[in-house]
């Protein structure tokens, strides 16, 4: 799962899975790109109602369950992120 803006660090895109992301945020459907090293494969992952009892709110303000992190101002149906997928070959 890619977001622009992560709560977690780890969960960043690298820089292609990013460029999907803003394309699904075009309103595509699924996107794929074959670069030098890789295969990609995405599509959007949509801010459900449920999704908003931690990610909603106003973009910043304290998460009570999670006090080290802030929340994150989702609305819903909002394309927030993109499954993606990555293959390279073996090295
Ligand atoms: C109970 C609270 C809660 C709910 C409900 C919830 N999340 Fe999260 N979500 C979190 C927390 C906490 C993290 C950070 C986890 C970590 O430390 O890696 C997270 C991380 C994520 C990430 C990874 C990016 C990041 O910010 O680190 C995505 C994508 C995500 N959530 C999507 C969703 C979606 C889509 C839904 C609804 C279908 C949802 N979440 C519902 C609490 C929640």
């Amino acid at each position: 799962m890619v977001v622009d803006n992560p709560r977690n660090p780890n969960n960043k895109g690298d820089e292609t899975a990013l460029e999907l992301l803003a394309e699904l945020r075009r309103e595509a459907k699924a996107v794929e790109r074959q670069t030098q090293n890789a295969y990609y494969y995405a599509e959007p992952i949509r801010a459900k109602t449920w999704c908003l009892r931690c990610h909603g709110g106003s973009k910043g303000e304290p998460d009570p369950m999670f006090p080290k992190y802030t929340k994150d101002g989702w609305r819903e149906g909002e394309v927030i992120g993109a499954a993606v997928a990555r293959v390279s070959p073996k090295k």
